[in-house]
C-alpha cells in the first residue's frame, strides 16, 4: 500500500523535504506526495512543480490547511512550518485520524508538546520528529564507537559552536529573531546538539547556564549572504510584512554557555552562540577514559576521530575494527547506495540532506504500517527540546535546572510568556 502524504509549509525547509521525497522515489514507491499546502500560493506552486517534473506526478495545492484535510485522501502530513504552528497543525491532524512528522523542534514549548503527545497517545497516531543529525551514518559510527568502549568509560563532552551572523537575522526568517516563536541559535539549532548529546551519551539530569541576547537589533540580509549553501533553497519563500535591509528587533536568546551533567555521571559543556565577531571555533569531542573522539561535522560525510592516551590516532577505516557489528540499517544502507560499513563518504550536501529526509520519511511511515515507535517519537523530540529549553530555564532563574522538570512542566518560566502569548 502506498502511505499518501501532504507537505505542510514549502518555505526554505519545506522544500528541502520535497527534494528528500524526490530521493525517497528513486528507491522506493511506499510513499507518495499527493498534496502540498503553504498559505502562500506561488511558494506551494513551486514546490509541487519541481516534484511534478521530478516524479511525474504533481501534488495538488493547497493554502489552507482544514481545508486540504477536509477534502484530500491522506494517510499522514508532513509539518515544516515555522516551529509556532506545528503542534496546532499536528493536533488537528491527529484528531482526523493522521500520522505525522513534524520538523524540530517538535514545538514551541514543552506544554505544546505535551498536547501533541497527548494527541498522539489518544488518537493512536505515529507522531515523529524530522530530527536529522542523528541519522548522519556517521553519527550512527559514530554512537557505536562509544557504545563499543573505543574511548572507555566517557568523562564529559564539549559542543562549542561560536560563531558570527554579523548581525544578520537567522537565516533570513525573521521568525528566528522572536522568543515566543522559538527563535535564536541556541535553541532552533541548539535542539540539533541536545539530541545529538542525548543520542550519543544517555539523558541529561541537570543544567547550568547562562544566557545573553547580545544583539537586539538584527539587520534582514538575502539568504546568499548570510548562508549561501542553503541561498537556493530558501529564494522562492516570502517574508510578510518585511523586506531585505529592514531592521528587527531580536527578543530570542543569541547565546549560551552552559554545563550539563549526564545521568551517566558525564559532563558536558554546551556553547553556542551566533554573535562572536572575528572568532569562529567549532569543538565536538568526547573524552573517555581511554582517549579522545572527534566528533565529524553532522552531514559532511568526515570520518570520526579517535586519539587515544598513548597519542595513537584512529581513524577511517580502522575504527571500523572497533565495531565488528556496525551496520547501517536497511532502508539507511539502500539510499546510500548499498553502503554496510562505511567510516566516512564523499557526497553533495543536498543529497546527503536529502536522503537523511528520505530516511525520515521511511521510518515514520514503517512506525505507522506496524503499529511501532518512529526513531524519533514525542519522547525523544521532548527530551532534547527539554535540554535546549533548560538553559534557557537556568538563564532566567540563575539556578541549576533538572530536564526532567522542564520535560514535565515543573520549571517553565521562560516559556510561561511563550505560552500565554499563544493561549496555550
Ligand atoms: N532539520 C533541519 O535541519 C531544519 C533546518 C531548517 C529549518 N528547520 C525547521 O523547519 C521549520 C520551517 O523552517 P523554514 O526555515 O523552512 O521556515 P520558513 O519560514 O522558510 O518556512 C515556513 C513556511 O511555512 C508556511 N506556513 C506558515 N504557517 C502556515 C500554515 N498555517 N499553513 C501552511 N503553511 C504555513 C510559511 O508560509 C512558510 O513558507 C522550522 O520548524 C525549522 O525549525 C529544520
Amino acid at each position: 500500500m502506498t502511505f499518501k502524504i501532504a507537505l505542510v509549509g514549502c518555505g526554505g525547509m519545506g522544500r528541502r523535504h520535497a527534494h528528500g521525497y524526490i530521493e525517497l522515489r528513486k528507491y522506493f514507491d511506499t510513499v507518495e506526495m499527493t498534496a502540498v499546502c503553504d498559505v502562500h500560493r506561488d511558494v506551494a506552486s513551486k514546490v509541487a512543480d519541481e516534484i511534478g517534473i521530478a516524479t511525474g506526478s504533481k501534488p495538488d495545492i493547497y493554502i489552507d490547511f482544514d481545508q486540504m484535510l477536509n477534502s484530500a485522501t491522506l494517510d499522514g502530513v508532513a509539518i515544516v512550518t515555522s516551529t509556532p504552528m506545528h503542534h496546532t497543525l499536528a493536533i488537528r491532524a491527529m484528531e482526523k485520524g493522521l500520522h505525522v512528522i513534524t520538523e524540530k523542534p517538535m514545538a514551541l514549548t514543552l506544554k505544546a508538546c505535551r498536547k501533541m503527545r497527548d494527541a498522539s497517545e489518544r488518537m493512536g497516531k505515529v507522531l515523529a520528529v524530522a530530527e536529522n543529525y542523528r541519522r548522519d551514518p556517521m553519527n550512527r559510527l559514530t554512537r557505536m564507537l562509544i557504545q563499543s568502549g573505543a574511548i572507555g568509560t566517557p568523562y564529559f563532552a564539549l559542543d562549542i559552536g561560536v560563531g558570527s551572523s554579523n548581525g544578520s537575522v537567522m537565516h533570513s526568517t525573521v521568525w528566528r529573531a522572536k522568543k515566543e516563536q522559538a527563535g535564536g541559535a541556541p535553541l532552533d539549532a541548539g535542539v540539533h546538539n541536545a539530541d545529538m548529546l542525548i543520542y550519543l551519551l544517555g539523558g541529561v539530569d541537570t543544567v547550568f547556564a547562562e544566557i545573553a541576547i547580545n544583539e537586539n537589533q538584527r539587520t534582514l540580509r538575502p539568504m546568499d549572504e548570510v548562508a549561501p549553501g542553503l541561498a537556493d533553497m530558501y529564494n522562492h519563500r516570502r517574508e510578510d510584512g518585511h523586506q531585505i535591509g529592514d531592521v528587527v528587533e531580536q527578543t530570542a536568546v543569541d547565546t549560551a554557555f552552559a554545563v550539563i551533567r549526564f545521568n551517566s555521571g558525564a559532563i558536558g559543556q554546551l556553547i553556542m552562540t551566533d554573535t562572536s565577531h572575528g572568532q569562529s571555533l567549532g569543538v565536538s569531542t568526547i573524552s573517555g577514559s581511554k582517549g579522545t573522539l572527534y566528533r565529524p561535522r553532522s552531514r559532511s560525510g568526515d570520518s570520526p576521530r579517535i586519539v587515544t592516551a598513548d597519542g595513537t590516532e584512529i581513524t577511517d577505516d580502522a575504527l571500523l575494527e572497533l565495531v565488528p557489528d556496525f551496520e547501517l540499517e536497511d532502508t539507511l544502507s539502500i539510499l546510500w547506495n548499498g553502503a554496510r560499513r562505511i567510516s566516512s563518504y564523499e557526497m553533495d550536501f543536498r543529497d546527503i540532506d536529502s536522503k537523511i529526509l528520505a530516511y525520515e520519511y521511511l521510518d515514520m511511515v514503517a512506525a505507522a504500517a506496524t503499529g511501532g515507535e518512529p526513531e524519533v517519537g514525542p519522547k525523544e523530540g521532548m527530551d532534547a527540546l527539554a535540554l535546549a529549553y533548560a538553559m534557557m530555564e537556568s538563564g532566567v532563574s540563575g539556578s541549576p535546572v533538572h530536564v526532567q522538570d522542564v520535560v514535565e512542566g515543573r520549571n517553565s518560566l521562560f516559556q510561561d510568556e511563550i505560552d500565554a502569548e499563544m493561549s496555550i
